[in-house]
This record gives C-alpha cells, sequence and structure tokens, in this order.
C-alpha cells in the first residue's frame, strides 16, 4: 500500500472506539426487548454465560486478526491465507455490515425522532395507551421513519469520513464517557421508581422453566450482537490498532464495559416496566414506549428524556460508524476508492437497503414470510445467523490456521509482554467455541 495507513492514536481511543462499536442499540433497545421476550432472568445468565466463554475469545481472536495483518476484514483473510478460500468469511462480514446497518438505521433514526419529541415535550399529557399509538402510528408513516433514517446515515458517514483518528477515535473520546454519566443518572432514577424491584426480580431471578434452545440462541445471537463480533467489526478495528496495545486487556475492557451497559439497560428499563405494569414481552418498542411513560409521570421528567434519547443516539452512533467502517475500508483497500468515496458509496448502498426496513413497518408490514416482516429478518439473520456462522469461521481460522505461535506472536506484541492461559484460549478457539456455537446454531434453528 503506498500511503500510510490511517490509526488509532491512543490508548484511551482504541478503548473508545472498540466500547463505542460494542456499546450501542445492541445494549439499551435490543438487549431488554430480547430479555423481555425470553424470560429475564434466566436468559440474562445464559447470555452472560456466553460473553465469558465465547464473546470474550472470539474478540481477542478478531482482534488478532486484525493487528497482525494491518489490513479490511477481507484483507486480512486474503493476507494471512493467500491462495485459501477464507476471504469468504470476510465478504460474508461485509455483507453482514449491510443487513445490520440496513436495520439498525431504522431503530437509530427513531431514536432522532424521539429526541425531537423530547425537546417539543411531546409526551407530555399523554396517557400509556396513547403513547404507544403515537409510537405505533410514527412507525408506519413512511416520511418521518425515513427522513430520520437519513440524517443518521448522513452523521455516521460523516464521521467516517473524516477517518479513523480525525473522526472514529475523536467522536467516540468524546461520546463513551458522556454516555457513561447519562445512563447512570437515569439508572438510579428509575431504580428509585416505586414498585422497581419487580422489574429487578424479572431481571435477576432466573426461571429456568422458560428456557428452550430458540432461547439459547437468542441469547448466544445477542452476545455476538452485543460485542460486535462474527463480522469483521473489530478485525478491522483491530488492523487500526498501534503494536504495542495489549490486546488480551483490551478485548478483556471492552467486553466489560458492554456487558456492564447492558445489565445497567435492563437496571433501567425493568423497573420502569414493572413500575407502569407494562408486559415486559412487549418486543422492539419497548424502550420507545416505556420510558416516554415514565418521564411522562416522573418529577424532572422533560429533562430526564432529552437526557435518554440524547444517549440512546450516542450509543447508535458509535455502533454504525463502526458497521460503517468495516465497507468503506474494505472499498478503499480492496477496490482502491478514496475514502471519501468509499463512503458515499457505503452510506448509499446501505440506506437503499435500510428502506426496505424501515418501510417494513408501514406499507411493507404485509410483506412476511414465515411471520417475519423484513426488518425482523434483518434483525434475525444478522444476530441469529450470520454473526454466528462468522464467529465460528473466525475461531477457527485463528485456531487451526494461524496457530499458536503466531498467536503468542502478535498478542504479546513480539514476545514484549508474558501471555497467560494461552494454552485455554488456544482450546477455546480450536474446540469448545466452534462446537458450542455449531451446536446453539443448529438446535436453535431447529436443524438437529
Ligand atoms: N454492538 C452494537 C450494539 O450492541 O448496538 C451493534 C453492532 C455493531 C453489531 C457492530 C455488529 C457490529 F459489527
Amino acid at each position: 500500500m503506498a500511503n500510510i495507513r490511517d490509526g488509532f492514536g491512543s490508548k484511551a481511543g482504541v478503548i473508545a472506539a472498540a466500547a463505542g462499536s460494542a456499546v450501542g442499540l445492541g445494549n439499551i433497545w435490543r438487549f431488554p426487548y430480547v430479555a423481555g421476550e425470553n424470560g429475564g432472568g434466566a436468559f440474562l445468565l445464559i447470555y452472560l454465560g456466553f460473553i465469558l466463554v465465547i464473546g470474550f475469545p472470539v474478540m481477542l481472536a478478531e482482534l488478532t486478526i486484525g493487528r497482525r495483518a494491518q489490513l479490511n476484514a477481507l484483507g486480512s483473510f486474503k493476507k494471512l491465507a493467500p491462495g485459501k478460500p477464507w476471504f469468504l468469511v470476510g465478504l460474508m462480514g461485509i455483507g453482514a455490515a449491510f443487513v445490520i446497518l440496513a436495520f439498525y438505521s431504522t431503530i437509530a433514526g427513531w431514536t432522532l425522532e424521539y429526541l425531537s419529541q423530547a425537546i417539543s415535550n411531546g409526551f407530555s399529557g399523554k396517557s400509556a395507551d396513547e403513547l404507544k399509538v403515537s409510537f405505533e402510528s410514527f412507525q408506519a408513516a413512511p416520511f418521518r421513519p425515513l427522513i430520520w433514517q437519513m440524517v443518521f446515515m448522513f452523521l455516521t458517514g460523516f464521521i467516517v469520513f473524516s477517518g479513523v483518528k480525525k473522526g472514529i477515535e475523536k467522536y467516540a473520546k468524546i461520546l463513551m464517557p458522556v454516555l457513561l454519566v447519562l445512563i447512570l443518572i437515569i439508572s438510579v432514577r428509575s431504580l428509585t421508581l416505586p414498585g422497581a424491584m419487580g422489574g429487578i426480580e424479572f431481571l435477576f431471578k432466573p426461571d429456568f422453566s422458560k428456557i428452550t434452545w430458540g432461547v439459547v440462541l437468542d441469547a448466544l445471537g445477542q452476545a455476538a450482537f452485543s460485542l460486535s463480533i462474527g463480522m469483521g467489526t473489530l478485525i478491522t478495528y483491530g488492523s487500526y490498532i498501534k503494536k504495542d496495545i495489549n490486546l488480551p486487556i483490551t478485548a478483556l475492557q471492552v467486553t466489560a464495559a458492554d456487558t456492564f451497559i447492558a445489565v445497567l439497560a435492563g437496571i433501567m428499563i425493568f423497573p420502569a416496566v414493572f413500575a407502569f405494569g407494562i408486559d415486559p414481552a412487549e418486543g422492539f418498542g419497548l424502550v420507545f414506549i416505556v420510558l416516554p411513560n415514565i418521564f411522562e409521570q416522573m418529577a424532572g421528567g422533560y429533562f430526564f428524556s432529552i437526557l435518554f434519547f440524547v444517549l440512546l443516539a450516542i450509543a447508535a452512533l458509535t455502533s454504525t460508524v463502526s458497521v460503517l467502517e468495516v465497507v468503506v475500508a474494505y472499498f478503499s483497500e480492496e477496490l482502491n476508492m478514496s475514502r471519501k468515496k468509499a463512503t458515499i458509496l457505503g452510506s448509499v448502498g446501505i440506506s437503499i437497503v435500510g428502506v426496505f426496513a424501515t418501510l417494513s413497518f408501514g406499507p411493507l408490514k404485509n410483506a412476511v414470510l414465515f411471520d417475519k416482516t423484513i426488518f425482523a429478518w434483518f434483525d434475525f439473520l444478522s444476530a441469529n445467523v450470520l454473526l454466528p456462522l462468522g464467529a465460528i469461521f473466525i475461531v477457527i481460522f485463528v485456531g487451526w490456521h494461524l496457530g499458536k505461535k503466531q498467536v503468542k506472536d502478535e498478542i504479546s506484541n513480539q514476545g514484549e509482554l508474558k501471555v497467560r492461559l494461552i494454552n485455554v484460549f488456544m482450546i477455546i478457539v480450536k474446540f469448545f467455541a466452534p462446537v458450542a456455537i455449531a451446536a446453539v446454531f443448529l438446535y436453535g434453528l431447529g436443524l438437529f
């Protein structure tokens, strides 16, 4: 490559950007609704198990591939396994990025609509039912959701366009601390609502009679989605990490931050769900219906509602940026485009697919296949199919193709750092993770 590659400038920048990718709508919007649909406590437990034994190793595996190769998700496989079909895993990741961002940007757009409603005091005086109706009519109205989706894609494109250091890293370093403070404030508020304990019990008291293979697959999918693993996002980000950064520690910090925020989101939402007598299995509208309800009824609600939707939009933005970067890095390095052209092409291409996701709440809501709308298919396909599949290939690649010597060399910074538990890591990536993911995947889809 003739030009010098852009990259992250500092350790704090790496953490902010990678945690920015991981912490997103997946934590605050998706985790509570999927946990709610799957019975709460028992789901949380399985989810945490997957984070620990699969999520963390896959994250480290991805960072290792990326930093080793110093290239985009597809180029990394080509470079480390020349002439072999491994690049197809990278290609699948680029495809997954399109599918994820297409539906993710729908929800990200909703956060902007709700932010604007919060600012104009739009929840005021509305009953729980009215808030639900207004949510449903907003989703179905084609224009506003589409416009907000495009605004969000534009913001994402703007940051990616500005570069890795001057765009992604810079904004993540500003936005992530703000996010942490906001979510802490709102969780405390939610916990102090009368009746909050019901929600805490729902979230933390496991009821194992609720567990089916479908629930287990949902937990695996949620863990992968939330950590941003399985499609090359962390390969791409890993390729921007300097050779003196400690990768296992980075992976550990990012995993911990992401899990902490997901649990905190549960603590923020379920007490309110129970306090206001809403069904926790309400579905993907959960945060958009429940939270305005709380804000409407609580002291300082106007102020908190603005804070919350700012929080949601920020969380979404640092994640959409990471998904778009996968595509942009691929376009620019493999197809020799300028960053500018790659960003425009990537954002426009994804936005076009995204229109279908957004319209599936309105004009296309009857376009269903096996009970799922286009939006639901995108969500299901990405989290429950593409990410687990990508994760399997990634661990197999690291375990069997790269092998212990190269892995050790990379994660020890060429022998500079002492690495412990390398044998445990190798056993996980060679045997345990591929078998476990494959089993959950096949049983969960009912193929076994
Ligand atoms: N991890 C993000 C979230 O929890 O919202 C979503 C995401 C980002 C998924 C990047 C996958 C990805 F590659």
